[in-house]
């Protein structure tokens, strides 16, 4: 069962989340973008999860702004799919940072895998826009560069309050004895 962060839905079973399955269906059945699984990202989120809520809310912004929500929502689950631990991976010579040099890699990894439609691979490889100096080129890619941060914002934010509320409850126990 998989859940965008802060949503009720299970996007397998819910009928709020039928037509945003149909649009991932066999993404979320890959081997490859369950790999992301593995490795870890922002705090305690892992790269799937991430990638899973910049998805959802990728897709749901757009299907409300009237813009291409399919490709939000493939884009989306691909945008991070760089397979590697960023934080352990030492960086080659002449190597370019994780930053700058992941959307890359991760259209790359996607272009092996699937089908990927130009908005889409223009979404992927400009997400990190600023950073990534070429200008976008679709409404879409704008909007996924604004959801990756609100997504990453939420779960550094989720990871923060569970650090307050574990060290509040400790502290609570140390009172009490
Ligand atoms: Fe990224
Ligand atoms: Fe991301």
């Amino acid at each position: 069962m998989s859940k965008a962060m802060g949503s009720r839905y299970s996007v397998e079973d819910s009928v709020k989340t039928k037509e945003y399955f149909d649009f991932v269906k066999d993404l979320l059945d890959s081997d490859v973008v369950n790999e992301m699984k593995k490795y870890r990202h922002h705090y305690s989120t892992t790269c799937f999860q991430h990638s899973l809520n910049v998805s959802y809310y990728n897709y749901l912004v757009c299907r409300k702004l009237g813009l291409d929500a399919r490709s939000a929502a493939r884009a989306g689950l691909l945008h991070d799919l760089f397979l590697y631990d960023w934080r352990t991976t030492e960086r080659k010579k002449g190597e370019k940072p994780h930053g700058m040099r992941h959307p890359q890699i991760a259209l790359e990894n996607a272009k092996a895998h699937f089908d990927v439609a130009k908005r889409e691979e223009d979404m992927i490889v400009k997400h990190m826009w600023p950073l990534t100096v070429k200008l976008p080129k679709y409404a879409e890619s704008y909007v996924i560069v604004a959801i990756d941060k609100y997504s990453a914002a939420m779960e550094i934010s989720v990871h923060l309050g569970r650090l307050m509320k574990s060290k509040a409850q400790k502290i609570r126990q140390r009172k009490a004895s």
